[in-house]
């Protein structure tokens, strides 16, 4: 069964799917413990009604990011984490973080990547700008985390139809219950070693 970490900072249905997910069995791994940026975050309840040990690390108990990691690592070494599921994590990862745990990070994103991702997308700003530009249609991707911003090797992908009557607030629940969907699948496939990369191309193998 894989060790997994999950960093949320923000509300964690995210995080909520994947205790769930975990807890029924859909998926062959535990959560042992969450990390958020943010000490307020509905994500840290949520981990205590499950029993879940939880940290806050905040950027201004440290001289950068990279510091404020080496410390998140030591813990994740403690706890022998296998995978990291970022769920609203509110930083890029730095270097050192990304280099220990290569293809052991996923993400969640609420657009179609290469599309409406990196700096600056994220929350309701990403269903705006989809809006805003008329697209037709939008989804959720999950992916292999690197340096960049929401620019590692894609896992799974799942899109719908943008409506004309569509708003941020509407598409941004639409695309969540994708979310869901396609961030258990994923974790059950890492869980299961059926995630195959090759560069940027992720199969899976005996899917
Ligand atoms: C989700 O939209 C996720 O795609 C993004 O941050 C949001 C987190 O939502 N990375 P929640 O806290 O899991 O509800």
């Amino acid at each position: 069964m894989k060790k997994i970490a999950v960093f949320a900072s923000g509300s964690g249905s995210n995080l909520q799917n994947l205790i769930d997910a975990c807890e029924k069995r859909e998926v062959n791994g535990k959560i042992e413990l969450v990390i958020s940026s943010n000490k307020n975050a509905f994500s840290l309840k949520r981990a205590k009604t499950h029993n879940i040990p939880a940290f806050i690390f905040e950027k201004k108990d440290y001289n950068n990011l990279e510091e404020m990691h080496d410390k998140i690592i030591e813990l994740l070494e403690k706890y022998k984490i296998d995978l990291i599921c970022l769920a609203g994590y509110m930083f890029i990862l730095s270097k050192n973080i990304v280099e220990k745990y290569t293809c052991k990070i996923i993400n969640v994103h609420p657009s179609l990547i290469p599309a409406f991702c990196g700096k600056g997308y994220y929350g309701l700003k990403v269903h705006e700008a989809v809006i805003n530009y008329g697209a037709k249609i939008t989804g959720a991707t999950v992916h292999f985390v690197d340096e960049g911003a929401d620019t590692g090797a894609i896992i799974l992908q799942e899109c719908l139809t943008v409506n004309p009557d569509d708003t941020p607030a509407t598409l941004q629940k639409r695309v969540l219950e994708i979310e869901h969907r396609i961030y258990k699948k994923a974790v059950r496939l890492f869980c299961d070693d059926k995630l195959k990369i090759t560069g940027r191309n992720v199969k899976i193998v005996n899917g």
